[in-house]
């Protein structure tokens, strides 16, 4: 991971295990939501998108597929997950799905009003607050008018009546919210956060 990025993402990217657990999770997500753009009235009338922070490229790969003459780009912060992308593009005969090392919290090195549609999924997690900002005026500058910005994220894990599950899910929220807090205080002894 880069090192002098605004990320918060606390999982090592250019991990295996963390390329197969986003895998199954954008399989997931994007089944449940009903397709990659599902919630759009036309998708084929975009000609470029972008994925921002887009893993191991699921939702690009999908994109592509349902829309092949769009242009379709996804940008990771991880070299392991824009070569996997492209790998799949590739043995998939995606001509239009594309992947490069970018970092969000960076300006983005795309010309003004590329892009039809500007999308990210899952964020949350990888940008710190102060990060938000300047990432947002980015999609806007690269957007062009008309165009969509669609950002997704979750506001709850789940509801369940497992015991399990839910012992679960809270260890996880702490086991978040620790390294956050960490980083966070980390960040503030470096001077790096406010
Ligand atoms: C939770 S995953 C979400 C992946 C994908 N958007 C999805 O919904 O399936 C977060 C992704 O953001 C990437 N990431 C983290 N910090 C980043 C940064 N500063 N710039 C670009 N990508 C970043 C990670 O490598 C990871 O692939």
């Amino acid at each position: 991971m880069s090192t002098n990025s605004e990320s918060d993402y606390f999982i090592d990217t250019e991990s295996a295990a963390e390329m197969a657990r986003l895998i199954q999770q954008d399989m997931m997500i994007t089944r449940k939501m009903g397709g990659p753009l599902a919630e759009q009235a036309d998708p084929s009338s975009f000609s470029t998108v972008l994925d921002l922070g887009c893993g191991p490229g699921g939702w690009v790969l999908d994109v592509a597929f349902a829309c092949p003459d769009a242009e379709v780009a996804g940008i990771d912060i991880s070299k392991t997950m824009t070569s996997y992308g492209n790998a799949r593009a590739s043995s998939q005969g995606l001509h239009n799905a594309s992947f490069e090392v970018m970092d969000i919290t960076k300006p983005l090195a795309f010309s003004d009003q590329t892009f039809d549609l500007v999308n990210g999924r899952l964020l949350v997690g990888s940008l710190h607050r102060t990060a938000w900002s300047q990432m947002i005026q980015e999609c806007f500058r690269i957007t062009r008018p008309g165009g969509v910005m669609r950002m997704t994220e979750l506001d709850t894990s789940g509801v369940t009546t497992s015991p399990a599950y839910n012992y679960l899910d809270d260890s996880a929220g702490k086991f978040c919210s620790d390294k956050w807090t960490r980083k966070g205080e980390e960040g503030r002894v470096e001077g790096k956060r406010s």
